[in-house]
């Protein structure tokens, strides 16, 4: 089934020059780039995105790490996307992430993980409007 997912390639990776590698290995894996931009979280919008990990206790170490510098943020659309895209990414811990994922290549440990993919088509829509909001067409 066709699906859209959203992508955000967190401040580690964009501090670490990732952005154009990563966003070919999408398109190398025939997932097509369908929105785009680069822009700085605030803490409100941070808060929204994580909203369900609110009671954990990393919480305020995962807002302030995602708001500390420039992200890029693309909806990401193709065949199965959701669960595609969560392939490519691997683990949330690149410690034990598959071999050869984003995650397990570039990632340094749970909160410096390079890159956020949607866990599921209704995370996708929530997040695709959270981050662009009336820009996003259904
Ligand atoms: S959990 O604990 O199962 O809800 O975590 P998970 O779904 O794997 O991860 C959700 C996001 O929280 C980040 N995360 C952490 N940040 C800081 N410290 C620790 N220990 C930690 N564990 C998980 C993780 O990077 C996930 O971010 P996203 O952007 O959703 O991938």
């Amino acid at each position: 089934m066709e699906e859209r997912t959203l992508v955000i390639i967190k401040p580690d990776g964009v501090e670490r020059n990732l952005t154009g590698h990563l966003l070919k290995e999408f398109e190398r894996n025939d997932l097509r780039i369908s929105r785009l931009k680069m822009m700085q979280a605030d803490m409100e919008l941070a808060r929204k995105h994580y909203a369900e990990l609110a009671d954990k206790p990393f919480f305020n170490k995962l807002l302030d790490y995602i708001t500390r510098g420039p992200l890029v943020v693309c909806v990401i659309d193709g065949e199965e996307a959701v669960h595609r895209v969560r392939e490519l990414v691997g683990d949330t811990d690149p410690k034990v992430a598959r071999p050869n994922t984003i995650r397990t290549l570039y990632g340094k440990d749970k909160t410096e993980n390079t890159i956020h993919a949607s866990d599921s088509v209704e995370s996708a829509e929530r997040e695709m409007m959270l981050w662009f909001g009336e820009l996003y067409e259904k």
